[in-house]
């Protein structure tokens, strides 16, 4: 094992999640590789967003957040969304986001991801430089054949062979 707190940060394998949020009329999409399920009952999905996110404020404002796990097709997407602020730019006109419109939340979700939920928030809670908010899930869906986008060492790659054990 090599000893170097810097770069053992990066080999902490994730997803990535596209979170939607509308707000004031407007829509915006983010990339949080920190959304996991955090609850079995109630069905519960907490995002951890830095404060200085435009999606903490649109998130803090509405009480919902859309969750969209990509597949390993949208790594160019997770690219846009974690690479420029809702604050600057309409990131739904820089990149072709196919959406979705969601049942029970304002925000939309993104079309061909591994699975999508939209949440409500429940609590918001803060953890270091980052705020977690839980979510109840209140509907869910998946694509049968799609792979998820895996998150390590800094750069995307597909998901490898199953282990058989
Ligand atoms: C692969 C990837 C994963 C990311 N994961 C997170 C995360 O879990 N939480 C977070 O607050 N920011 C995360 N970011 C950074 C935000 O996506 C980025 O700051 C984004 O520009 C924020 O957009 P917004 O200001 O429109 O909300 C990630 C970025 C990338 C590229």
């Amino acid at each position: 094992m090599i000893k170097d707190i810097e770069t053992a940060q990066e080999f902490t394998t994730t997803t990535v999640a596209l979170v939607t949020t509308h707000h004031l009329g407007k829509n915006n999409v983010m990339s949080a590789e920190w959304t996991i399920r955090s609850s079995i009952d109630p069905f519960l999905i907490t995002v951890f967003v830095g404060y200085e996110r435009a999606t903490y404020d649109m998130i803090k404002g509405s009480g919902e957040f859309g969750v969209s796990y990509c597949s390993d097709k949208q790594g160019e997407l997770a690219h846009v969304a974690g690479n420029h602020s809702g604050r600057d730019v309409d990131k739904f006109a820089l990149k072709d986001f196919s959406t979705f419109k969601a049942a029970q939340i304002k925000a939309p979700l993104i079309e061909s991801s591994i699975s999508a939920f939209e949440c409500k928030v429940v609590s918001e809670y803060p953890v270091g430089d980052h705020a977690a908010f839980n979510g109840q899930v209140v509907e869910g869906y998946y694509s049968q054949d799609a792979k998820p986008l895996v998150f390590h060492g800094g750069k995307f790659r597909h998901i490898g062979e199953i282990i058989k054990h």
